[in-house]
């Protein structure tokens, strides 16, 4: 416990009757509300009436360097003091904006030297889709016009990037952009046919996306969009070499490779940049967010390759202009959290800790598999993901009203340990800087949530063991 002087109740009461929260089940969040946290420490977070949690989400995977850093909070007031703000339209930059494009191109992988600057991950992605259209219209290809994108992806909360996000649950209720976006079938391994082995699971991802680009016609097809591993579609790795696979097949038809590291990057699976370091995997485009300033500001960034830039700098008519834009493309102030957490992530070498500490976190979690409702442990270093089953054998799911996710995540919390629920699955994310010994006390807490589920679902007759 933290001795905390918020007035909690206020607090709550004013959330729940003013705040209209982004993700929320307002069936149930008019009576139950928000639990408020309040304040942060390395890899804790406090509500508001000061008892503390393990954050096992790192915010929504992404404090990566954890809570609390007295640096960053100097460089974000120090920048402040300097100028708070000032346009990037037209000729006009900041230093802390110049210097982080240089240290991301620097970073990047291969021929990814220009960065355009977003304030998150739905915008990033959002920017590239224009971005590439302008693209081809440049090239005088007019037609390559359409994205493919996977089922079970997650690429934003725009009325673009959720036509491209391909989770079903994601979208009930809300329209979409019809006939722009067409989505393959998502490549999870766990899920995948009946006698089918993973290599030749992994051959028929490949040609789900090549028959699809043949379906749709090559000349109307403009990019396609991937994350590394899939996060809030389940924590998907897909099988080993799709992504490479899945360039060449993209580079055979002229299709933009944009990978979506929005979560994977800035050091979750132990680099910069998952896409080349753990997959092998050039693309044209990265887009990214989150970890970027590990969310001490709101920043995304999109990083563009020589070729794409070749193209898109020069103007589609004589005056025109690469009309894009936000007014807060480049905020100095986020620019300059970028700038500080890419130096703490350097000098204390995150990325190397996250490779060490990475699989010891997976094996903890797999030790959960002496329990019968893990069907699945997966993920890779600090993104992992349990997959709750009624049954291993047949992979069979708990009833809905099981809701085995939000469960366990109820009973790590009262606990100590925030988890998140997707669906029957529980998803790990924390800080970075976790040690072995604090991923020893998460999985414990784990244990014991996913041990009284199983008595409460038995009582309740929803799991007969
Ligand atoms: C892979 C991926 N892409 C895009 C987004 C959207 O980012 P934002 O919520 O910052 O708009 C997310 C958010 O979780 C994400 O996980």
């Amino acid at each position: 416990m933290r001795n905390l002087k918020y007035d909690s109740k206020a607090l709550w009461r004013m959330d729940r009757d003013h705040y209209v929260h982004p993700w929320t089940d307002f069936s149930t969040f008019k009576e139950t509300g928000s639990d408020v946290i309040a304040e942060g420490d390395g890899i804790y977070v406090f509500d508001a009436d000061g008892k503390r949690y393990i954050d096992g989400i790192g915010g929504l995977w992404c404090v990566n360097i954890g809570y609390g850093r007295e640096e960053m909070a100097q460089a974000l007031a120090e920048q402040a003091r300097r100028i708070c703000y000032y346009s990037t339209f037209t000729h006009l930059t900041t230093p802390p904006a110049a210097e982080l494009a240089a240290k991301l191109a620097q970073l990047a992988p291969g021929p990814l030297n220009h960065v355009f600057y977003t304030t998150g991950g739905s915008e990033s992605n959002d920017a590239i889709a224009r971005f590439i259209a302008f693209y081809f219209n440049r090239l005088g290809k007019k037609s390559k016009k359409k994205i493919i994108a996977r089922t079970d992806g997650y690429h934003g909360s725009t009325l673009l990037t959720a036509t491209i996000t391909g989770v079903a649950f994601d979208k009930i209720g809300f329209d979409t952009i019809e006939d722009l976006v067409h989505h393959i079938p998502c490549p999870n391994p766990y899920r995948r046919p009946e006698g089918m082995t993973v290599e030749e699971f992994g051959d028929q991802c490949i040609a789900d996306l090549e028959n699809k680009i043949l379906e749709l016609g090559p000349e109307n097809v403009a990019m396609f969009f991937a994350e590394p591993i899939m996060g809030a579609g389940g924590v998907i790795v897909p099988p080993p070499g799709y992504h490479k696979r899945a360039k060449e097949v993209c580079a055979k038809y002229e299709v933009k490779y944009i990978s979506d590291e929005v979560v994977t990057g800035f050091g979750r699976l132990g680099h910069f940049f998952a896409s080349k370091d753990n997959f092998d995997l050039q693309p044209d485009v990265i887009t990214t967010a989150k970890g970027i300033t590990s969310g001490y500001q709101p920043l995304g960034a999109i990083l563009l390759s020589d070729e794409i830039y070749d193209v898109i700098s020069v103007p589609q008519e004589k005056g025109a202009m690469l009309t894009n834009g936000f007014t807060y493309s480049g905020h100095p102030i986020a620019c300059a959290a970028g700038l500080k957490n890419i130096e703490i992530m350097e000098r204390e070498d995150i990325c190397g800790h996250v490779r060490e500490v990475g699989p010891y976190f997976k094996k903890r979690l797999e030790s959960l598999y002496d329990l019968p409702i893990v069907g699945d442990v997966r993920g890779s270093h600090f993104m992992l993901c349990v997959e709750f089953v009624a049954d291993r054998k047949t992979k069979a799911l708990l009833p809905p009203e099981a809701a085995i996710g939000n469960r366990i995540s109820r009973l790590a919390q009262e606990r100590g340990a925030i988890i998140r629920p997707i669906g029957h699955l529980n998803v790990m994310s924390p800080p970075l800087t976790m040690t072995k010994a604090q991923v020893d006390d998460l999985v414990e807490i784990i244990r014991q949530s996913a041990t009284l589920a199983m008595d409460e679902l038995k009582r309740e007759k929803l799991w007969n063991g």
